[in-house]
Formats: C-alpha cells, structure tokens, sequence
C-alpha cells in the first residue's frame, strides 16, 4: 500500500491504496467522480482527460503514486455557483455531443490548451484535440464547439 496526498477538485485528499491503480480507478471507484469517462484503458482515446497541475492526463494510465502533491481537475470541479464553465456552455450551444461519451475528455483537453495558450489558432486546436476519439464521429460539431470556447467561432 502507499500513502497518497493529491489535491482533488480543491479538497485535500489523504489515502492509502495500491499505488500502481490509475487515477481514473481512484477517481470514479473511490471519490465517485464518475464524470470522468472510461474509454480504451490504454491511452488511446482520452475519453478520460483529467487536469494534474492544470494539463491534461489520460488519467487510465496515470498511476496515482506518481502524483503525491499533485492538483487533480475533473469535469465535476468545473461548473461554480450552479453556472456552466466557458467551456462547457460553448459545448452546449454548439450541440456538440451525440451520446456525450467522449465529451468530458474532449472538455478537459480544451481547457488544458486555453490553460496553456490563451488564444490557440484553429490549427493548434485541431492540433490539441488530434487524440480525443469521438465514437459516434461528431467531429465537425465538437471542433465548432472547440473553437467557440477557444473565441475562434464565427458564430
Ligand atoms: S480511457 Fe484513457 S485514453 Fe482511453
Ligand atoms: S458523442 Fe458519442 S463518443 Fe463522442
């Protein structure tokens, strides 16, 4: 067993566990933090992003104790007050999800790139997303969706 301390959606968390469990196990098995999705399991299709120090992880193959010290975002820390993120709403008014499966992870991956550039090109979305594998192929609406949270809609 190992002893963990991470920051997770702003609460502190002190636990013990297998330290080889990924991070997507603890967060959905032990916090309940089930907005963060299952996908491939091997890091193939990011369905479950997740922030650590504010880029994004594919958190099934993040074990949690490479992550001592580290802040956690999941989907669930996004929304404040009962108001949709930024980014959230843009999903939203773009329609931008058919069964939604891969939607958080696509949400996270968006908000890891405004994290890191403010202001990406179209290209750099395209770029930053290239990885988020949508089953349903929604891609023309989810990129919409991208570029409006990114202040790149024409919309
Ligand atoms: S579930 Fe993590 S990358 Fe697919
Ligand atoms: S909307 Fe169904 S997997 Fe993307």
């Amino acid at each position: 067993m190992a002893a963990i301390e991470m920051a997770v959606n702003g609460q502190q968390r002190e636990f013990e566990t297998e330290g080889e469990r990924s991070l997507l196990e603890v967060l959905r098995e032990d916090f309940g933090l089930t907005g963060t999705k299952y996908g491939c399991g091997e890091g193939a299709c990011r369905a479950c992003t997740v922030l650590v120090d504010g880029k994004a992880v594919q958190s099934c193959i993040t074990k949690v104790e490479a992550l001592r010290g580290k802040r956690i975002e999941t989907i669930e820390s996004l929304a404040t007050d009962g108001k949709l993120h930024p980014v959230q709403k843009a999903f939203l008014e773009e329609e931008a999800m058919q069964c939604g499966y891969c939607v958080p992870g696509m949400i996270m991956t968006t908000v890891g790139l405004l994290r890191s550039n403010g202001s990406p090109s179209t290209e750099q979305i395209i770029e930053g997303l290239n990885g988020n594998i949508c089953r349903c192929c929604g891609y023309t609406n989810l990129l919409k969706a991208a570029q409006r949270a990114c202040g790149r809609s024409k919309a």
